[in-house]
This record gives structure tokens, C-alpha cells and sequence, in this order.
């Protein structure tokens, strides 16, 4: 699916994010499984990960995002009335997490439901967003995504054990008076799925018990799938919105390894210190990824009005997502 913005502009006009506090360095991973931060370091460019306690489900960092997202929207919890929670962790399948976070904050008007995309869950809740208000169907619309990945890893399994951790965003959309989303590019390969997957977790009964509930992937096809994407996704949206890649102030790849993130760069031709970087601190944190690199970005001045911002999200599904902003000044702020 691709397409260019059409009608009012609608923008991005409060973001909050939320980390657990136990940060897991990769001195400590490596005793746990057989590695090494070196070897971390070099290959995924992670240092450090956030890990939530056993007592927190996802609502529970996801609820701080919201508030701090509403609080600088300056929207009222009760004013909200769509809410959707990309993860592919919630506290259970039902109630959903979004159900729970609407009573949470106290938003009785909301249609609240989660988003299952992988990794790329924020980018296609941010379509979803957008399409129900250009649509009049939504006035204020929430957007939260996040994970608690390490509650569904192999705690003995190196290959994907250094690579996630745990984390949440939000963000809340409106109309606004100009700049806002300029379009967006989605797309899906479940052919491609099986490379990243997590049997055991839906009603195809798997035989072997060992397998379930944890994540398995194939390293390398997952590689060549993410540089493949982040390029030729990021390419799509800009070619149709007519943007040149030369005039994006403020590129946002899914958080997944640095090493793929420098190679989407160089492709791309964007200069390196316009792209968002804080896998080192968080490693990959699946729907939470995009909106904490806002949330950075934000922080150290980057994400000024009439930025253009490019986000572009890729993961299991195999799913990809791209969406380009004309980034306005939160109201609050
Ligand atoms: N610590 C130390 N050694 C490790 C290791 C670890 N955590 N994981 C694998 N190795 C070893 C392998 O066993 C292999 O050893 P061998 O050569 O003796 O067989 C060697 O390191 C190289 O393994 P390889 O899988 O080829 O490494 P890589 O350079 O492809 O890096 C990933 C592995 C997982 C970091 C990389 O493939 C990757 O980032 N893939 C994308 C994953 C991703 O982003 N997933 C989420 C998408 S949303």
C-alpha cells in the first residue's frame, strides 16, 4: 500500500516514551550465554538494553508513554477516541492491552484495539491513525507502541538474546493547521515470515513443545531482508510524495542493529548525522523502537518545526513501513 496524504494536514502533537530502569549491559549477557560485549558491540552495535521487571506487563510501561504523550498534547485522557496499541507482547490476548489502557487513562470514548505488524506495529498503527481521521471517523487518536520482548525470548539462545530489549512510546495525533504526514508506504511478505517467527503463540499446534512461545530467527535472511527493505521502502515514499532524500533533516530507521541502519544510510545517500541512533541504548524494542528515537531526537533539539522527518520500520511478518513528516511543534511545548 502506498500513498500520498490527502486533506487536512494531522500531525504528531504530543509524544512520551517509558523504559523499564534494570539496564542489562553486555558484560552481564555474556554471563548468561556464550558472547562477549566485542562481539556484540561489532556485530549489532547494542551496548545495553532495558529489561522490565517480572511483575510489569506491557500496560505498565506503556501507561507512562501515554500520559506523557497526552500531557504534552495537552489532551484530556477523555477526549481521546481511538486508541491502538501495536505490540506483539501484551499483558494477554484479551483483554486487549489497548482495552486496559483506555480504562487506565481513564478514555471511555476511545475504540481501542492492538496491532499485530512485528517490529513495523508503530508505523502501521501511525497509517491506521491518520487514515481514521482524514476519514472524520477519528478527531484525537492515540498511538502507543511497545514491547516487552525478553518475556518471549530463549533466555539460552545467543542469537537473539543480545539483540531485543524492553520499551514503550506513544503519541497522539490530531489536525493541525499545516505541515503534518505527507504519506506513508506499507507493505508485507508472510512468505518470508517463517525466518522470524514465534511458534506456539496462536492455534497452529506445533509439535515440538521446546519450540513454543519463544522467538526463532534466521539471522541472516532477516539481515538481508531488513538492508533490502529500509532502502527500497524509504525510497517509495519519498519518490511519491516527491521528495528528494536530500531533503530529509531527520531519518528514523527501526532500531534494530547498527549495521543495518549504516547500510540503509549509505544507499540511501542520506548523510549519517541526520539519522537517529539509540540501539546502543536500547537494542531492539520492536514497536517502541521508532517512537523512542522521536523521543531522542526531540530531546537533543533535532526535531524542530518544518523538520522532515522519515520513518521507516521493517520486522516480522515480515512487515515494512514507511512514513514522512512535516514535523510541527507539539502544543504543550
Ligand atoms: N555471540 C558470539 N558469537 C555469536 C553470537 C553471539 N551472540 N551469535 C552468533 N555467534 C557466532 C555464530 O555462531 C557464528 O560462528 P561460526 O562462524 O563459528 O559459525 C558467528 O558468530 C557468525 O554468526 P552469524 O550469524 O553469521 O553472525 P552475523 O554477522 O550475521 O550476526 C546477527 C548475527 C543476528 C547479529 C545478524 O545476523 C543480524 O543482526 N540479523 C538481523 C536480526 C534482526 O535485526 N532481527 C530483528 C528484526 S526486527
Amino acid at each position: 500500500m502506498i500513498g500520498k496524504a490527502q486533506g487536512p494536514p494531522i500531525s504528531i502533537t504530543g509524544l512520551g516514551c517509558h523504559v523499564p530502569d534494570r539496564v542489562l549491559t553486555n558484560d552481564e549477557l555474556s554471563t548468561i550465554v556464550e558472547t562477549s560485549d566485542e562481539w556484540i558491540m561489532e556485530r549489532t552495535g547494542i551496548r545495553e538494553r532495558r529489561i522490565a521487571a517480572p511483575e510489569e506487563a506491557l500496560t505498565d510501561i506503556a501507561l507512562p508513554a501515554a500520559r506523557a504523550a497526552l500531557a504534552q498534547a495537552g489532551v484530556e485522557p477523555r477526549d481521546i477516541d481511538l486508541l491502538i496499541c501495536a505490540t506483539v507482547t501484551p499483558d494477554m490476548m484479551f483483554p486487549t492491552a489497548s482495552a486496559l489502557l483506555a480504562d487506565e487513562l481513564g478514555a471511555p470514548r476511545a475504540a481501542a484495539y492492538d496491532l499485530l505488524a512485528g517490529c513495523t506495529g508503530f508505523v502501521y498503527a501511525l497509517v491506521q491513525a491518520y487514515g481514521m481521521i482524514a476519514a472524520g471517523l477519528s478527531e484525537r487518536a492515540l498511538v502507543i507502541g511497545g514491547d516487552i520482548l525478553s518475556r518471549i525470548l530463549d533466555w539460552s539462545d545467543r542469537s537473539t538474546l543480545i539483540l531485543f530489549g524492553d520499551g514503550a512510546g506513544a503519541v497522539v495525533l490530531e489536525k493541525v493547521d499545516h505541515g503534518g504526514f505527507l504519506g506513508f508506504e506499507l507493505g508485507a511478505d508472510g512468505g518470508g515470515g517463517i525466518h522470524l517467527s514465534l511458534p506456539g503463540s496462536g492455534s497452529r499446534r506445533i509439535e515440538d513443545a521446546s519450540a513454543n512461545g519463544y522467538v526463532h530467527m534466521n539471522g541472516r535472511e532477516v539481515f538481508k531482508f531488513a538492508t533490502r527493505v529500509l532502502v527500497s521502502s524509504a525510497r517509495a515514499v519519498l519518490d511519491e510524495c516527491g521528495v528528494g532524500v536530500e531533503d530529509v533533516d531527520v531519518y528514523v530507521p527501526h532500531q534494530a542493529n547498527v549495521r543495518i541502519m549504516d547500510h540503509a544510510v549509505q544507499k540511501l545517500g542520506i548523510p549519517r548525522e541526520r539519522m537517529v541512533v539509540n540501539v546502543d541504548r536500547y537494542g531492539n524494542t520492536s514497536s517502541g523502537s521508532i517512537p523512542l528515537a522521536l523521543a531522542d531526537a526531540a530531546a537533543d533539539g533535532r526535531l524542530t518545526e518544518g523538520k522532515l522527518v522519515l520513518m521507516t520500520g521493517m520486522g516480522a511478518g515480515l512487515t515494512w513501513g514507511s512514513a514522512l513528516l512535516r514535523w510541527t511543534e507539539p502544543k504543550a511545548a
